[in-house]
């Protein structure tokens, strides 16, 4: 069995090289330029990368008004979330549709050219409730969505360079690479995990019991803008290198970042994370408890239920659905009440916010939670990140809402 087929039957490529990219770097010092914030950056690579194939630029208002209500693309293609650029009314005004612009970073390094199709207004509060399942701004990505543009700008996109600030280079592999990777190792079925946390214990257990029926483990950690209290992405991948050299095959298991920016959305982002593996070359995707949610606006399994909506074929990626695990000191191993029989007193529940919690009060997660090397990581980068040394990732102030 090959790996799986990219969504929509085509991995999309929208990187220009060689002469192309000469020409169209050119071109752009003519083009009026739009600087974007670093959510639009990771979705502009998503797009460049294939990552979010078949998209070929930003949604237009059909496909973006469809995927709102309906969770899928105008040609019935699912799709969770929209890939929109929003900018001010005022920039919007000066646009005309049928030009083409230079998407640029902040400092007006040229990223891509876009050609526009269309700008249109947007319902905010709609898309907070359809796609977030709230319309309250304590919620991270809510607050996102009120805190932009007015407007979206549609048009397909050509990158002319990748992003400058491209962290952990070594783990950034396009879908093209790792489906090539895979490939080489020889594994037909890979399972996806996404995390935005340390590896804790539980989180190590569905991976497992995940990998017993797969060839392949892709540890993916998201890289994009997250809320300000997560724990910064230099310190995950520390840890998670240090966790994959000691406790995990390295025949089987492959690391790689993700670099979307988080939204929280809970089920809808579940089945988002699970397409962008599916055209990564995955076949299996983790979904474990509130998968992507934050503070306490979704169910514990929600993000599982609503795989439900769609027919196996059409999502074409098998999401693997792990129920709470814990630490059941009676038992002697991570369990979920599917596998244990004991008491809760013989339960450790501990979650990424009592963990992030525990670090900035300086005491040290137990070691039926974290594995003692992860902890070490996790103690020193939480020092140096109060020594003032540290990196935070989120510049915009984010809703105080934790998970
Ligand atoms: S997420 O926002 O990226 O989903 P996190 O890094 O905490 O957050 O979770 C990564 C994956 O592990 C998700 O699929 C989540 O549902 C799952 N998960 C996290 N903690 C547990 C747990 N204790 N038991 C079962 N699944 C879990």
């Amino acid at each position: 069995m090959p790996l799986s087929t990219p969504h929509g039957g085509t991995l999309i490529n929208r990187v220009f090289e060689g002469k192309a990219r000469e020409d169209a770097l050119q071109k752009a010092t003519g083009l009026k330029k739009i600087p974007l914030n670093s959510v639009n950056i990771s979705d502009l690579e998503l797009i460049a990368t294939g990552v979010v194939s078949p998209l070929t630029g930003f949604m237009n208002s059909a496909d973006y008004a469809s995927v709102v209500e309906d969770m899928r693309l105008q040609n019935g293609l699912i799709w969770s979330i929209p890939i929109t650029l929003p900018v001010s009314k005022a920039q919007a005004n000066e646009i005309k549709v049928g030009q083409e612009i230079a998407l640029t970073e902040p400092d007006g390094r040229v990223l891509a050219i876009m050609k526009v199709s269309e700008t249109f207004a947007y319902d905010k509060t709609r898309e907070a409730e359809h796609v977030y399942l709230t319309t309250d701004e304590a919620h991270p990505g809510v607050a996102r969505v009120y805190r932009q543009g007015e407007m979206y700008l549609a048009g397909d996109i050509w990158m002319v360079n990748r992003p400058s600030n491209i962290e952990f280079p070594e783990f950034h592999f396009t879908p093209q690479q790792t489906r090539a990777a895979f490939k080489e190792r020889g594994w037909n079925t890979v399972v996806g995990f996404q995390t935005r946390n340390p590896i804790h214990r539980a989180h190590e257990y569905i991976q497992k019991c995940a990998l017993e029926i797969v060839d392949g483990l892709f540890v993916h950690p998201l890289v994009g803008q997250t809320k300000s209290d997560d724990i910064p992405a230099d310190v995950r991948m520390r840890s998670y290198q240090v966790l994959l050299r000691e406790y995990y095959p390295a025949n089987r298991t492959f690391l790689g970042v993700f670099p979307a920016a988080m939204r929280y959305a809970g089920p809808r982002e579940a089945i988002f994370h699970a397409i962008c593996r599916k055209n990564y070359g995955c076949t299996h995707f983790i979904v474990g408890r509130d998968h992507a949610g934050v503070g306490n606006y979704y169910g514990t399994y929600d993000a599982q239920k609503i795989f439900l909506n769609f027919e196996p074929q059409e999502l074409g990626i098998t999401p693997l659905f792990f129920e709470h695990a814990f630490f059941c000191q009676k038992c002697g191993a991570v369990v979920t009440s599917k596998t244990c029989p004991h008491d809760k007193e013989y339960h450790v529940f501990l979650s990424g916010t009592q963990v992030r919690a525990m670090l900035s009060r300086g005491e040290v997660p137990p070691k039926e939670f974290s594995r003692p090397e992860v902890v070490q990581v996790l103690i020193e980068g939480y020092r140096s990140m109060q020594g003032g040394n540290g990196k935070t990732e989120v510049a915009e102030a984010e809703g105080a809402t934790s998970a």
